[in-house]
């Protein structure tokens, strides 16, 4: 299969309300470099990697321009305001991106124990389908919430996922995708979910645990543990 040219966003204007502290999560050092820096350098080993669009915070433009000229120096790249929500960082960086056609990969600043081969195995199913989108099983069993905290459902457990990034998809069909959830103030918890309601396909593609996403203090716990292993 030919590789499409990809382009990546990465959301990184968070504040980390959940784990707390004052750095912001994507620039909290792990072995000697920052979150957001291993999650970069998991994408720049991966193959069609032509642009990289970042949404941070105004007070950490600088340092993120700065970041990327030294992982990137070959490629186009930009630093963009972040928006209220990850859903508005992310439009933000769409609307930068100068390449019509492709692939677009939207990965968390804050999952850097990513493996390549699994963003790979992503690309080469959203050029595929449409998109794509790295996940894993529920570990757990789901229980649906009414009123009062009453269980009104359960659904079976061998047809629910984990959604994680990368979740990558066709420029033009995430384009449509953000473009009918601003007409119609649509939010959704992950970028796939705005694709399905264009009627877009994205598929599932297994991943492992180890990419989780840093949010709890229990989280960076695990991930230093990870970092000091030798993972990253
Ligand atoms: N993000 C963003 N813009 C926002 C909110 C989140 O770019 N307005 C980014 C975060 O920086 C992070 C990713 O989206 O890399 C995933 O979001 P999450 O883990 O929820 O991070 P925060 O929103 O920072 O954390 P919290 O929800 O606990 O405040
Ligand atoms: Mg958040």
């Amino acid at each position: 299969m030919d590789k499409q040219q990809l382009a990546l966003i990465i959301p990184a204007a968070g504040s980390g309300e959940r784990l707390g502290g004052s750095v912001p999560k994507p620039y909290i050092e792990l072995a000697g470099k920052t979150i957001l820096e291993h999650s970069l350098l998991k994408f720049k080993q991966v193959s069609g990697l032509g642009e990289v669009i970042i949404s941070t915070s105004e007070s950490y433009m600088d340092q993120t321009e700065s970041l990327l000229e030294k992982i990137f120096p070959d490629l186009n790249f930009y630093v963009v305001a972040g928006g209220r929500q990850r859903q508005d960082s992310i439009r933000n960086a769409l609307n930068k991106i100068s390449g019509k056609t492709g692939l677009v990969a939207v990965h968390d600043a804050v999952r850097p124990f990513v493996a390549v081969e699994d963003i790979e195995k992503c690309v080469e199913e959203a050029a595929r389908w449409g998109g794509a989108v790295l996940a894993i099983k529920a570990k757990d069993t789901i229980k649906v919430s009414g009123t009062d905290l009453e269980i009104v459902q359960t659904p079976d457990r061998k047809n629910l996922w984990q959604a994680q990034t990368p979740q990558i998809f066709w420029a033009a069909l995430i384009r449509e995708a953000y473009e009918y959830a601003d007409k119609y103030n649509i939010y959704g918890s992950d970028d796939s979910s705005l694709v399905e309601q264009v009627g877009g396909k994205v598929v599932l593609v297994e991943g492992s645990d180890k990419n989780f996403k840093i949010t709890y203090p229990l989280d960076l716990k695990i991930a230093e543990f990870l970092a000091k292993s030798g993972e990253l």
